[in-house]
């Protein structure tokens, strides 16, 4: 047990925190509640052991008030406790003052209370505002088991930040026990506003991050890309926010992937604005003392996503670009965002992926030349550190696992450079083969009018085979440039270079006349599209990788 001079030292407390203080111990909070309603700011006031604190608040609190003074200033007080100021304004004064006499403003109620409740009983008491997250979850024992936690799941991090998620009752108790020592408080002159108060969630950082950082070894920091996620829950006193659904309906909206109305943010903005008649008419204040203390939820740890960019060529007519699923049934073995992505995601070891890219092909068209820009965002990574080596080594595997695709380029880049792909994607121009069929028997010379044709301004509704996941539009496309390379009186070669978004296969054959003009229209035949391969995709993002 500290003596009260002891206690004194560590603690910034002042003779007329002691009613707030006593009135606090009272109503059921914990000692560290209780510093936070003081609005204590020294972190190392709540660091030392729970017991300790509360030994010292009890011994504090139940301090006379004249030897409180006399240890504090060093002097001998000049008036006794029991000398009455001449009138309030006058003992105010004094309590701010010089800390004489302050605590004969305590609130009588608070006074009696406080012989029974600074009792080693009251002590083991579940906290009536914090709910035990202060008194039972703050120590090297639960740093240790948040520790173990993060150990089990290997990752790969050299800092973190620790994130703390509490019942959203805890918004309404934290009112209720600021009304009860508002009055008081704001007399004293200890705390301006409830803004002042220490919030639950900061004390807990203040201990915890210092002891979790010692467990793991590393620096628990304000921002890192890797954040250890703890949270408690008090099924006990769920419903103890539900009356705010009366005072207002509008803050709880029922929201997706929600599943309470009564989220912390909800309550927090109904507490705003409830008023404190109406708040005290309808919670209790003090709050009620609960008979359990909260549960710890499992710890939980996400890192933030990695993104890797780079370029596919496509060489199979068989090979879908994503999973190609229809009625819940697989159409093709694999994808190119698959063969992609199954190294990635073993490498760093990663929840799942986001696979985009810069436009897509169908099925049976290949991508060739340098390949179709691509960004992969790889979900909750457990390794994240990669040297460019180790991504080359990345692409050799990915190179290695089918001879249906090949990636370049492959580079770890940031969530924003992932923006560059899509960015004027419309304006970009893509360059096409294509290998053609006529039905009109053709000689060199018929093809010839074809690479006089610039700038060709074309309409393209949109086309009957995607018109089932597309808006009916009629679309303006331009085709920069075509050649062609006769190859039979039936068949001839077209290189198209094109705007992005032009739709090859309907240009040829003409969709039913839906774009025009069409090749068909241009070679006064019917034509067909036998083949069609991607040259290039003229979008200058990812930079290239010397190999
Ligand atoms: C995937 O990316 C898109 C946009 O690129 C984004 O809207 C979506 O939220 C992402 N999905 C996940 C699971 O991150
Ligand atoms: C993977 O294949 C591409 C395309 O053929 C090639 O440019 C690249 O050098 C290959 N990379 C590795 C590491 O094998
Ligand atoms: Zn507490």
């Amino acid at each position: 047990m500290h003596s009260t001079g002891q206690g004194r030292g560590m603690l910034p407390l002042k003779v007329k925190d002691r009613p707030i203080v006593r009135a606090l111990l009272a109503a059921g909070c914990c000692a560290r509640c209780a510093l936070r309603f003081c609005c204590v700011g020294l972190q190392s006031a709540y660091r030392q052991s729970y017991e300790d604190l509360a030994s010292e608040l009890h011994a504090f609190v139940s301090a006379e008030p004249s030897s409180m003074e006399h240890g504090k200033s060093g002097d001998a007080p000049e008036k006794g406790p029991t000398e009455r100021p001449p009138c309030k304004k006058m003992r105010l004064e004094t309590a701010q003052g010089s800390g004489e006499g302050g605590d004969t403003e305590g609130i009588p109620e608070a006074h009696a209370d406080a012989d029974v409740d600074t009792t080693a009983t009251a002590e083991s008491k579940v906290c009536v505002a914090c709910l035990g997250v202060l008194q039972y979850f703050c120590d090297k024992t639960y740093a240790k088991k948040v520790a173990e936690a993060v150990t089990a799941e290997r990752y790969q991090f050299d800092s973190l930040v620790l994130s703390v998620s509490l019942p959203a009752q805890l918004s309404v108790r934290e009112h209720s026990t600021w009304l009860l020592v508002k009055k008081l408080v704001r007399d004293k002159g200890a705390c301006q506003d409830k803004d002042d108060i220490i919030q639950v969630k900061e004390a807990f950082k203040w201990i915890m991050n210092g002891l979790v950082s010692q467990e793991l070894g590393v620096p628990v920091l304000a921002k890192s890309l890797f954040e250890v996620s703890v949270g408690f829950t008090h099924p006990e006193t769920d419903e103890d926010c539900h009356f705010l659904a009366t005072t207002c309906s509008d803050c709880f909206k029922p929201a997706r992937n929600k599943l309470s109305v009564f989220t912390r943010m909800a309550v927090v903005k109904a507490v705003e604005k409830i008023s404190e008649e109406n708040f005290r008419r309808l919670f209790p204040c003090p709050p009620t003392h609960p008979a359990t203390r909260c549960a710890a939820l499992a710890t939980q740890c996400l890192h933030v996503s990695v993104f890797v960019a780079g370029r596919y060529n496509k060489f199979s007519r068989t090979l879908p670009q994503t999973p190609w699923v229809i009625d819940g049934e697989r159409r093709m073995e694999s994808s190119v965002e698959e063969l992609i992505t199954a190294p990635l995601l073993s490498s760093f070891r990663s929840e799942g992926f986001n696979f985009s890219s810069s436009g897509r092909e169908d099925v049976d068209v290949r991508t060739l030349g340098k390949g179709r820009p691509f960004a992969v965002e790889l979900l909750n990574p457990h390794r994240a550190q990669f040297s460019k080596e180790e991504v080359r080594e990345l692409q050799e595997a990915i190179n290695k696992s089918s001879d249906k695709i090949r990636v370049r380029d492959l580079q770890i880049v940031t969530r924003e450079a992932v923006g560059h792909m899509k960015e004027g994607e419309e304006e970009k121009t893509k360059s096409y083969g294509a290998l053609i069929w006529t039905q009109r028997p053709i000689e060199k010379d018929d093809i010839e009018f074809i690479k006089d044709i610039k700038e060709l301004k074309i309409a393209q509704k949109t086309p009957l085979r995607v018109l089932h996941r597309r808006p009916l539009a009629v679309r303006p496309r331009i085709i920069h440039t075509m050649t062609a390379q006769f190859l039979d009186a039936h068949h001839f070669h077209l290189n198209l270079r094109t705007q992005a978004g032009t739709y090859i296969k309907e240009f040829v054959h003409g969709d039913f006349g839906r774009t025009k003009p069409n090749l068909c229209e241009l070679m006064k035949s019917d034509t067909d599209i036998l083949e069609l391969d991607v040259e290039s995709v003229d979008v200058d993002w990812p930079p290239a990788i010397e190999d």
